[in-house]
């Protein structure tokens, strides 16, 4: 009889407790729990065992055990936010990545609606919506940020240039910000070694040749996915932006959910690119080809050249020539085109949306004809413009262009067709960042937790 009652309180206690749980991270506001020696907020995890599913939280001063999935579930995997996800789980990421029998393993199809902002070669921009420009400026620019978010703290991506002729700059210092407690350096020649080093929070860290690995924030949370495949560094956020780092192009890319929250160097994320020339301040500028006012206006707060730091002045390298750069005549263009054609046809025969790869081939090989790409040497040695002579240069272009051609296919390849482009901006009912399902664990661990 006594049994009863007790146990009765019990379940009525933890169900007060869990109303308090908005989610598991340790923000609720009921009583701490001992555990070992250490002291665990509300609602925070204890510990988990991931091939069990199981987790034991903080609930008002109990620790209780917690299934995830149902009552025999196994081969969960810790992720984000440092809750456990139940086995088959994948994740809203346009590279996405499935918990199989407690190992993440990156997905091969990419999801419907996500959008890729790249920029590549000699830099050559491209954004979200699919506006294609030019721009040579020399600074450490934002390419993304998360518009409505809290003051510098929300998700960015700022890419600071380097460079590499009179007239030619390519990415050189990449930083990723998943949040201000989580920001992840990596430069161009860095990733290039074969350890793959990058730095988070201050710290030197290498990317594992096998496998995935978690970075945390300062305070110890989960947050940032990275793992590597031939030469490019992947990199996940809890904040759901994907960035690619290889050596020729950076690719940030963009689920649905992000749609409309994006702005930067890569555009306003909404599917439509008429308004990609968004400026911090909200003004939309007229889509150009070779911009001048819209790139300089999203400058980065944080700058390491001095003439970076100065309002008022241009920042492209090629100052004084507004427009297109290559100046050669039609006759060489022609020329041009038809190289570049050559090396692309296999990829463009069956995408012709990739023909603008070809403008951009033409492009480089112009300013390397005439002098403009490659002939100043770049304030850090990188193997990809060690090549001198002019023949070599041609030759290091061509091959670039095979190589970003080629991922941006393979993309494409791993994307299903989407007929209608209403499918991606009609309204997205919830963000499925992960949070355990009180209702249902609750009931079954409730009792066994004392
Ligand atoms: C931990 O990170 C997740 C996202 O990965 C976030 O939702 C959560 O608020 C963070 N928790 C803490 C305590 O910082
Ligand atoms: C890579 O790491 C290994 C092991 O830590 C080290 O021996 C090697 O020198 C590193 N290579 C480079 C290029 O830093
Ligand atoms: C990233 O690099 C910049 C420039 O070198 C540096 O100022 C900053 O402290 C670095 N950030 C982190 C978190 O390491
Ligand atoms: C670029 O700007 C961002 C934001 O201000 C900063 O975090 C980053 O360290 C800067 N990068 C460099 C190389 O200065
Ligand atoms: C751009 O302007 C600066 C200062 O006005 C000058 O030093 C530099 O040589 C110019 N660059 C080009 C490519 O004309
Ligand atoms: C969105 O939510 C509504 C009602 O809440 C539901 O009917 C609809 O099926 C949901 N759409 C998707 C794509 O989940």
């Amino acid at each position: 009889m006594m049994g009863i009652k007790m146990h009765a309180v019990v379940v009525l206690l933890s169900i007060a407790a869990i109303a308090s749980c908005r989610s598991i991270d340790g923000e609720g506001s009921g009583r701490p729990c001992a555990f070992g020696d250490r002291m665990v907020k509300d609602c925070e995890i204890a510990a988990t065992m991931a091939e069990k599913c199981l987790m034991m939280v903080c609930r008002d001063g109990t620790i209780v055990e917690e299934m995830v999935g149902g009552p025999m579930d196994t081969g969960c995997c810790l992720g984000f936010g440092n809750v456990l996800y139940s086995n088959g789980h994948q994740t809203e990421h346009c590279m996405p990545m499935t918990c199989k029998d407690s190992v993440w393993v990156p997905e091969e199809s990419i999801p419907q609606c996500c959008a890729q902002c790249r920029v590549y070669s000699y830099s050559h921009y491209t954004t979200f919506d699919g506006h294609h420009y030019d721009w040579q400026g020399i600074c450490n620019y934002t390419m993304v940020e998360q518009s409505h978010s809290t003051e510098g703290h929300g998700a960015a991506v700022f890419v600071e240039m380097d460079r590499v002729g009179k007239c030619a700059t390519t990415n050189y210092h990449t930083t990723f910000r998943n949040d201000h407690l989580t920001i992840v350096n990596i430069t161009k020649v860095s990733a290039l070694d074969e350890n793959m080093t990058m730095d988070v929070n201050g710290e030197m860290m290498t990317v594992p040749d096998q496998g995935v690995r978690f970075l945390v924030s300062t305070t110890g949370n989960r947050t940032v996915m990275v793992y590597r495949r031939n030469k490019c560094i992947f990199l996940l956020g809890s904040s759901m932006l994907t960035l690619v780092h290889c050596p020729m192009s950076l690719d940030i890319m963009a689920p649905r959910m992000l749609s409309g929250s994006l702005s930067g160097l890569c555009g306003a994320f909404n599917y439509d690119d008429m308004d990609d020339f968004t400026t911090p301040v909200g003004e939309v500028q007229p889509l150009e080809m070779f911009p001048e006012d819209f790139p300089e206006m999203w400058r980065a707060e944080a700058q390491t050249m001095p003439m970076c730091m100065q309002d008022g002045v241009s920042t492209s390298i090629c100052n004084g020539t507004k427009g297109n750069k290559c100046l050669a005549d039609s006759d060489a263009l022609e020329e041009y085109k038809t190289t570049c054609q050559n090396v692309l046809q296999q990829y463009i025969s069956m995408r012709p949306e990739l023909y603008f790869y070809v403008a951009s081939c033409v492009n480089d090989l112009c300013l390397a004809g005439q002098g403009d790409l490659g002939t100043v040497t770049s304030m850090t040695p990188d193997p990809i413009f060690a090549a001198t002579t002019p023949a070599g240069m041609v030759e290091v272009i061509l091959r670039n262009y095979i190589t970003v051609a080629g991922q941006h296919f393979q993309y494409l390849q791993r994307m299903p067709p989407l007929s209608d482009l209403s499918a991606c901006t009609a309204p997205v009912n919830t963000t499925s960042i992960p949070v355990v399902d009180d209702s249902s664990a609750s009931h079954d661990s409730a009792g066994h937790a004392n």
